[in-house]
């Protein structure tokens, strides 16, 4: 139906005829000439009819926005005062013979060319898709799953599927259901991942496994975490840790050279301790420079008997230039956040002449009190105009408070620089952790090796302080990937599964045929598994994962264009 793309016309099509398909992007009417942009996939080129043209000058006159169309035409040079350098296709104009009206058009419920509110996008997806810089962004994601898929190949990784009618695996979300027909009370789940199943295939022997894989979790949704998302899932035998690093690098390295042409030096590493101390995060954005600074105690006056709860910590941040630069409502707003959590105690220090040891302390609801200001002064290196937050509470709210304030402050000090790239290893995580009703649950998932622990020691310490051979890959401040060493040993399963309590005694549990499978001779095995909607996400430089999936889900989980999920009406 075509001879060219409406995107790639040149200067060196001049004087050719051409057929091109496409959607009406934008009309104007000029009495006795029309000019029409007509859009494909690749981009708008200007098409010109003329009166004397009378067949297709009258159907010009009926074309409406988004009308699809076809025309062939002849190739012209526009005049250098017509000339559009806005456009790929600006120097040229294509005159129309020919105008077939191929579909006509009802109303719009959007203007493509404008930004729109989410919700008309959504229900109308396959017309928001339509937007030139959206096929770019799925044409971007089809480019980088090329990629991967071509290294992992080249790697001698097997692309192998596993099943999506499958049974419970417990990687920290809930999952989705699946009834079935000829099981009635009985249900698949849709996995978390493919976990268990790239095991097994490690037990078969297949040595180096991957699959690009749709995952499915029921969580709250943000804007990086959708219900199904999709995972580059990797596994390989008798393999440690170093080389699924080396490999997820590579990967991650050729991307980036390949799409953004960024050079990235070898990936470091932080344990999670670290990272927590040092960022108040397991997720910290590197390019975010401002820093926190741990307070010690007897630098502070309490008022309570907090002070010597276990679990405290104060925490001091520099809001640079803060005198001037950030407003009252600003830090106002930075308090209500910090105000949610009514434990927290903090302290504002404005500091104006430190030659003269001049600054003022402003109090807050819950009034932290310094001791030796000036030493707290010149310990953070603060200088005069800035702002020091002192923050004191429970550990891990400090810590997750310390690091929005952090990311509140740069954003409006405009302080990250937006063409740098930042990746770290997080490592070392705590294999478990305990919720508010003193529940241990694994902090990746229970197939993952504890470090460095011998199997005698593991059922008399306290699981609180086995650390597990898990990494984490974050970049710019998202988890990118996790993985993690694997448990081979059954015995060192059995006792994971133990203070998890999940008994494998009854013979009922879902995992007692995983354990059994590891008594057939296990190799090691370790692997991890990449975000790949997040990854194509910063390649795009987009900052919501909605944006590079072709038909994402409210954060409500819902589809607005076909009204999912439904009453079964059948
Ligand atoms: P994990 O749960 O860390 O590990 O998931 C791996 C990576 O998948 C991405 N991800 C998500 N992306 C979008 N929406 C979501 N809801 C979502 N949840 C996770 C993240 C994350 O780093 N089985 C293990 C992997 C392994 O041990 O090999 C797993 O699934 O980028």
């Amino acid at each position: 139906m075509r001879t060219k793309y409406c995107g790639n016309i040149t200067v060196s099509d001049v004087n050719q005829t051409v057929t091109l398909c496409g959607w009406v992007d934008r009309k104007r009417n000029f009495g006795n000439f029309i000019f029409v942009d007509i859009r494909d996939c690749t981009g708008t080129v200007q098409i010109f009819f003329h009166s004397k043209n009378h067949a297709a000058f009258q159907n010009a006159l009926k074309l409406r926005n988004e009308f699809c169309i076809q025309v062939i035409g002849i190739v012209q040079k526009r005049t250098v005062k017509n000339q559009n350098m806005k456009i790929k296709t600006g120097l040229v104009e294509i005159v129309a013979n020919v105008l077939n009206i191929i579909n006509s058009a009802i109303s719009l419920p959007m203007d493509i060319n404008q930004h729109n509110e989410e919700k008309i996008r959504f229900k109308y997806r396959y017309l928001d898709l339509r937007r030139v810089d959206m096929f770019q962004n799925l044409k971007s994601r089809h480019e980088i799953t090329k990629y991967i898929r071509n290294f992992l190949n080249k790697h001698d990784f097997l692309d192998l599927e596993t099943p999506l009618l499958s049974k419970s695996t417990p990687e920290g979300a809930k999952e989705y259901f699946i009834s079935s027909r000829m099981h009635q009370n009985k249900y698949y789940a849709l996995p978390q991942s493919p976990q268990i199943f790239k095991q097994l295939l490690m037990i078969s022997g297949i040595d180096k496994y991957y699959q690009i894989v749709k995952c499915f979790r029921d969580e709250d949704l943000r804007s990086d975490r959708q219900p199904e998302f999709t995972q580059i899932d990797i596994e390989a035998a008798f393999i440690n840790d170093i080389y699924i690093k080396h490999i997820t690098e590579s990967i991650i390295k050729m991307l980036w050279k390949k799409f953004l042409n960024y050079t990235l030096t070898d990936i470091p590493s932080i344990t999670f301790s670290d990272a927590i101390n040092k960022y108040g995060s397991d997720k910290p954005d590197l390019r975010n420079p401002i820093q926190l600074y741990h307070i010690k105690k007897s630098n502070l006056v309490y008022n309570t008997n907090s002070s010597n709860e276990n679990n405290i910590i104060t925490i001091a941040l520099v809001i640079p230039m803060g005198i001037s630069k950030f407003s009252e409502c600003e830090i106002y707003n930075i308090n209500k956040i910090i105000d949610v959590y009514n434990t927290i105690n903090y302290v504002y220090i404005y500091v104006y002449n430190l030659k003269n040891q001049e600054y003022k302390i402003i109090n807050t609801i819950n009034p932290l009190k310094t001791h030796n200001t000036i030493e707290i002064i010149d310990n953070i290196n603060a200088n005069n105009g800035d702002i020091i937050l002192i923050l004191s509470g429970k550990k891990d709210v400090v810590n997750n408070l310390s690091n929005q304030v952090k990311n509140i402050i740069a954003q409006k000090l405009d302080l990250i620089d937006q063409n740098s790239w930042k990746p770290i290893w997080i490592t070392d995580f705590p294999m478990f952790k305990k919720d508010k009703n003193n529940v241990l649950s694994a902090t990746h998932h229970p197939f993952t090796a504890p470090k460095n622990i011998d199997i005698q020691t593991l059922t008399t310490i306290n699981p609180e302080s086995i650390l597990s051979n898990a990494y984490d890959l974050v970049i710019n401040g998202y988890e990118v990937g996790g993985g993690s060493v694997r448990i081979h040993n059954p015995e060192v399963q059995k006792i994971i599964f133990d203070i998890l309590n999940i008994s494998i005694k009854t013979n009922k549990h879902p995992f007692d045929f995983f354990v059994h499978a590891l008594k057939y001779g296990t190799p090691p095995h370790a692997g991890i598994a990449l975000g790949l909607d997040r990854i194509v996400m910063l390649l795009t430089k987009n900052n919501n994962i909605k944006d590079v999936i072709a038909f994402p889900k409210t954060n409500t989980a819902t589809c607005l264009m076909s009204g999912t999920p439904s009453t079964i009406i059948y």
